[in-house]
């Protein structure tokens, strides 16, 4: 596996794709968007995107402590030309419904506590811990990964996530042979998580999520504590968080404060709330179209400071099938 020394992937020179405002496309979209569910939150919006990245707050939310010394592991680095999204767009364009049904949760999303953050791990393993973020840091040999990330509503960015392997927690946790899924929640504090203010009846909180051990196991399947070099944002899942750059993003959970291995699959968030909408497995998948919209193809988010995108071809496994095709072949 190669490793690079610093500098940081997104400071390395890479092929240059310009970032187009689609603005008919955009409108088409957002008047596809009728119902319940992830997509629904799209429709706030409209309108209100190019005045935050102006807006000094902003900024502040993403000067976070350096992550260094980093080390990149470019074996993900990617196969096409894209280039890496800018912070300014990727720190301003979040779901987090915790904190609001609108991308433009960051400003809420400060709210989150993260002072003596504990993950709990758990369930059926030999070895349960406890850890903080240090111990998280110390333990695990943090590196930088630049990912494709493709979010159920079809749009998509190129990000450079610091974080370690699932499978090195897994190692030393040491499942027991029951242990056939991972259950992920994520902190909950309706004090301070207004949540997603539009009707989707009871919401299951706290936010979960699941994998197959083996797709936990597999290389791909990483926790990030960082991005763009330097700690998580909070709008971004604080302190740590879930990704897995094959899925669709909603199977990242963020700000994880338990992770516990189970013997039956766990109920997940939007599943339980749509099950026909966000399946279990949620691969990315150009040919199987989410019930309201294509997945044919993505509006990429790239480069600049103002939200703009252009239309890509979504890829099979969102361009990993190398690494993750065989989970699936049974
Ligand atoms: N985790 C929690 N706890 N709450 C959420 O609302 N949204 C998911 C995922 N993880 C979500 C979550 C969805 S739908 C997406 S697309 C990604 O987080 C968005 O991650 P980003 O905001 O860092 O781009």
């Amino acid at each position: 596996m190669p490793f690079l020394r610093v500098p940081p992937a997104w400071q390395l020179p890479r092929p240059h794709a310009t970032a187009e405002a689609s603005y008919q496309n955009r409108r088409q979209f957002l008047k596809q968007l009728v119902g319940a569910g992830i997509g629904a939150s799209l429709i706030p919006l409209a309108g209100c995107r190019s005045g935050d990245a102006e807006n000094p707050n902003l900024a502040a939310t993403y000067e976070l402590p350096s992550l260094e010394p980093l080390v990149s592991n470019d074996r993900f680095a990617g196969v096409d030309d894209r280039p890496i999204t800018s912070q300014v767009l990727a720190s301003q364009y979040n779901n987090f419904y915790e904190f609001g049904g609108s991308k433009n949760i960051w400003l809420a999303a400060q709210a989150l506590p993260v002072n003596d953050w504990q993950v709990e791990v758990g369930g059926l393993v030999k070895n349960p811990q406890t850890y903080d973020l240090d111990d998280l840091k110390q333990q695990f040999d943090l590196e930088e990964r630049l990912y494709r990330f493709r979010c159920v509503e079809a749009w998509s960015m190129v990000l450079p996530w610091v974080g370690f392997p699932m499978r090195s927690l897994l190692a030393a946790v040491e499942p027991r042979p029951d242990a056939k899924f991972v259950r992920f929640t994520s902190a909950y504090d309706a004090d301070v998580m207004p949540g997603p203010g539009f009707h989707l009846g009871s919401l299951p909180w706290p936010y979960t999520e699941s994998l197959r051990v083996e797709e936990m196991a597999n290389d791909l399947a990483f926790f990030a504590v960082g991005i763009y070099g330097k700690e998580l944002p909070k709008q971004h899942g604080a302190p740590i968080r879930a990704v897995l750059p094959w899925k669709y993003g909603f199977k990242g959970a963020k700000s994880i404060v338990k992770i516990e291995l189970v013997a039956e699959q766990p109920k997940t968030y939007w599943h339980t709330l749509v099950p026909n909408e966000y399946g279990y497995e949620a691969n990315v998948n150009p040919d199987q179209p989410h019930p309201r919209w294509s997945q044919a193809r993505e509006r990429f988010i790239g480069e600049g400071t103002t939200l703009s995108w252009e239309w890509r071809e979504t890829l099979p496994y969102n361009g990993y099938g190398e690494f993750v095709a065989d989970l699936y072949s049974a």
